[in-house]
């Protein structure tokens, strides 16, 4: 399930512009920087495929990056960050959207979630859209290699995923698959990749 080859293909801001030879995709989603050009750069093993920063925002378009000449990877803007324009915020949040409803190709959605800090509302409202419209989806806890901050509510990482898992408990008909990560020791790495390629055989 090793990632042997990865290339950045095209950004779009459009479904229908987005690439349509029908491989199989994986896209990363939530807040603002949780961590999800991060992960994908740890995936694929290379510093900078997807361009990270430390304020959020980065991340603008549908971003495909091929795989194994075989599947995609697809990195997306984050929701929620209030110092971007309303305008702007709106837009990425529709064609995102619009890209889960419409794109076939796309096998799963991974909802990227904080576990160094206590759940948010917003990614709550995340969850429950996914799971009204049954989009197909994975959570990926990130930052598991942050220790506990009193001005976090003072939990573990392993704490906040629990109470998460149990706040999203009513919004799907069966629990969806959960995954701990971390882009700074790679922890979890093999673990998606292996998710992954389960999710692209059946
Ligand atoms: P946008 O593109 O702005 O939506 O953000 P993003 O979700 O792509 O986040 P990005 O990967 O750019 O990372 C944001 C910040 O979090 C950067 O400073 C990263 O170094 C840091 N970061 C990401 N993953 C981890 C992690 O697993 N552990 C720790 N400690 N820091 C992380
Ligand atoms: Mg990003």
């Amino acid at each position: 399930a090793q990632i042997v080859q990865a290339e950045f293909v095209k950004s779009s801001v459009r479904t229908e512009d987005c690439p349509a030879d029908g491989l199989p995709e994986f896209a990363l989603v939530g807040r603002s920087n949780v961590g999800k050009s991060s992960l994908l750069n740890s995936l694929v093993r290379r510093k900078r495929l997807a361009l990270t920063s430390k304020k959020p925002g980065k991340t603008q378009c549908i971003n495909h990056f091929r795989i194994n000449d075989s599947w995609y990877l697809v990195d997306l803007p984050g929701y929620g960050y209030a110092a971007a324009p309303q305008e702007l915020r709106t837009d990425w949040d529709k064609f995102t959207k619009d890209y889960f409803l419409n794109h076939s190709s796309l096998v799963s959605v991974f909802l990227l979630i904080d576990a160094s800090i206590p759940a948010k509302k917003i990614d709550l409202e995340y969850a429950s859209w996914l799971g009204q419209n049954q989009i197909p989806m994975t959570l990926i806890f990130t930052k598991c290699d942050k220790r506990k901050k009193k001005k976090n509510g003072g939990k573990r990482p392993e704490e906040n995923v629990k109470d998460f898992q149990e706040l999203i408990n009513g919004f799907f008909e069966t629990a969806p698959p959960w995954i701990m990560t971390s882009s700074v020791t790679n922890q979890g790495r093999d673990e998606i990749l292996l998710h992954m390629a389960q999710l692209r055989n059946y």
